[in-house]
């Protein structure tokens, strides 16, 4: 990083430490730039080492509390909705930290006499969802439903944000094949403390191929078909979430120090001897995880048979998979072998960042660093089952994008100050549409990430996409590639978002059919919802 910038940098620094004792001095008062509701009740952040130490990721003895499981109702509950829904985006009192109820955000849904938050929505191709979303906040919000391919009024562009009190309403078809995919909200400025905050589930969509890899090997959503939400958070010692980003933080992404799994703390899961599927959904504000299943100190081989938009073409064999924010994975975990009282650990194994995220990675208000190694979900193998189905070897046909001929749009991710963001020099404006594209018209968008940068997780809204090639790529990801063009399993199948390192371009072929009536408006945004917020993101439009 250049000199001038460093030093820049070094004077918005205000570490975490020195923050804490400014703000013990009692009369610091904070100027959130609008962001009130970070005044927690206590009224800043306070938490001891001993408060911290029995939540520490890094500490495989911590983990006591039972990974909260999708059952019928209540937070994460399966839901498959029929009739319209009312989704209500409110302050829910939940208990993240055990014994500490705080307020946290929630979508409640209520149906058939049971309570809903944050429902995981379970919906077949072809389905209609139409809901009511109703806005509790003391601010303004809309729902985005992530990696779908919807028409500019029901996708919850930041344009259609409604005011606190106000009301939305959504309908539209799941024209989607199968796959894991989410929403959160998108009120521009307002997204990254909203999802913090809580307000974040799936949507699943399934289809015939799906289902038939459910009978192949038994699965159950919720028991044996596991979707795990991953969110590194920051508490105060009264058990409240701790958001407070600064100018700082906009540049580098916040990184919280506490690992949520399905809103767990230090979780478990007992498990058998069979295979299990795990759909893991990264709700993560800007962390990355570098992700392994671990025996002791032996890695234990997993398949990657699905990511963003579905299942990929076959399983990948796999000893470590990254995601990066917003992306999704589908692995599958085959513990036939594993006996009675083998223990196993879902960990990350630290991210290496490379270039300026390096020698930016002390300037993080979080102590557990991009770099570092920490646990996620223990398992405990309770049970010996006899098992014997046998994990397909073709899951999907993937149809190439036809590219012949199509054109190559550019775009450059890089700074234009030591806090900005941008996509090719600009930053999120409203009312511009910097992009223009053609409805009948296939596109290769090419993604080039200056050296001097971070990893970026690039986002497209309305279309899936297909990698085509990574090229310039860092060690770590040239040594995961499986093929020729340097794509990571992945990169198979169809994507929303791909993460782009630094250095790094990233080539993808987008389709830009659709059969919506009008102009449609969409985005193409980084998911680290700090860059997001400060403007790393342009909107298109398909005419
Ligand atoms: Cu998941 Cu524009 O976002
Ligand atoms: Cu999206
Ligand atoms: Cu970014």
């Amino acid at each position: 990083m250049d000199e001038r910038l460093k030093k820049q940098v070094d004077a918005s620094r205000l570490d975490r430490r020195s923050f804490l004792r400014l703000a013990g001095l009692g009369g610091l008062v904070i100027s959130t730039g609008g962001i009130a509701y970070l005044r927690n009740r206590n009224g800043l952040f306070n938490r001891t080492a001993q408060e911290f130490e029995p939540l520490d990721p890094r500490d495989p003895s911590n983990f006591n509390q039972p990974l909260l499981l999708p059952s019928d109702r209540g937070l994460l509950g399966i839901m498959e909705p029929s009739s319209p829904l009312t989704i209500t985006a409110r302050p829910i009192v939940q208990e993240l930290l055990p014994g500490k109820p705080a307020t946290v955000w929630a979508y409640e849904v209520i149906d058939g006499g049971k309570t809903f938050r944050n429902p995981i929505l379970r919906v077949p191709k072809g389905g209609t969802i139409q809901a009511l979303l109703k806005n509790g906040l003391r601010e303004e919000t809309i729902i985005h439903w992530h990696g779908l391919r919807i028409d500019t009024e029901n996708d919850g562009h930041p344009h259609s944000a409604i005011p606190a009190g106000g009301t939305y309403s959504y309908k539209f078809n799941l024209i989607n094949r199968a796959a894991p995919y989410w929403y959160h909200p998108h009120p521009h400025g307002r997204t990254a403390g909203q999802v913090y905050f809580g307000l974040t589930s799936f949507l699943i969509v399934e289809d015939e191929e799906e289902k038939e890899l459910t009978r192949a090997l038994d699965l159950e959503l919720g028991t044996t078909d596991i979707p795990l939400l991953l969110q590194d958070r920051q508490f105060s010692a009264d058990g409240s979430l701790f958001y407070f980003p600064r100018r700082n933080d906009f540049f580098m992404g916040v990184l919280g120090d506490v690992m949520l799994v399905n809103n767990t703390v230090k979780p478990f899961l007992d498990v058998s001897s069979r295979v299990y599927r795990f759909r893991i959904l990264n709700g993560s504000n800007s962390r990355n995880y570098r992700l392994a299943f671990l025996k002791g100190s032996e890695r234990m081989p997993f398949y990657i048979i699905g990511n963003d938009g579905g299942l990929v073409d076959k399983p990948y064999p796999a000893t470590e998979v990254t995601i990066s924010v917003a992306e999704r994975l589908d692995l599958l975990l085959d513990l036939r072998n594993a006996l009675i009282g083998d223990t196993i650990f879902l960990k990350s194994l630290g991210v290496d960042l490379t270039a300026m995220a390096k020698s930016m990675g002390e300037m993080h208000s979080s102590d557990l660093g991009s770099e570092q190694e920490f646990y996620v979900l223990k398992l405990n193998v309770k049970n010996r089952l006899n098992y014997d189905k046998v994990i397909p070897s073709r899951l999907s046909d993937i149809v190439p994008i036809d590219i012949r001929g199509v054109d190559t749009r550019r775009f450059t991710l890089a700074n234009s100050s030591s806090t900005q963001w941008t996509i090719n020099g600009l930053k999120f404006q409203m009312d511009e549409y910097p992009v223009i594209v053609n409805r009948r018209s296939v596109e290769i968008w090419e993604v080039n990430n200056i050296p001097a940068s971070m990893p970026h997780p690039m986002h497209l809204h309305g279309y899936q996409f297909q990698v085509l090639e990574r090229m310039n790529s860092p060690k770590q990801v040239r040594n995961q590639a499986v093929d020729e063009r340097g794509l990571i399993p992945t990169d198979k199948g169809w994507k929303d978002t791909v993460l782009v390192w630094p250095g790094e371009t990233v080539r993808f072929a987008i389709d830009f059919s659709n059969n919506f009536p009008g102009d449609q408006i969409y985005l193409f945004h980084c998911h680290i919802l700090e860059h997001e917020d400060g403007g790393m993101m342009i909107n298109y439009k398909v005419v």
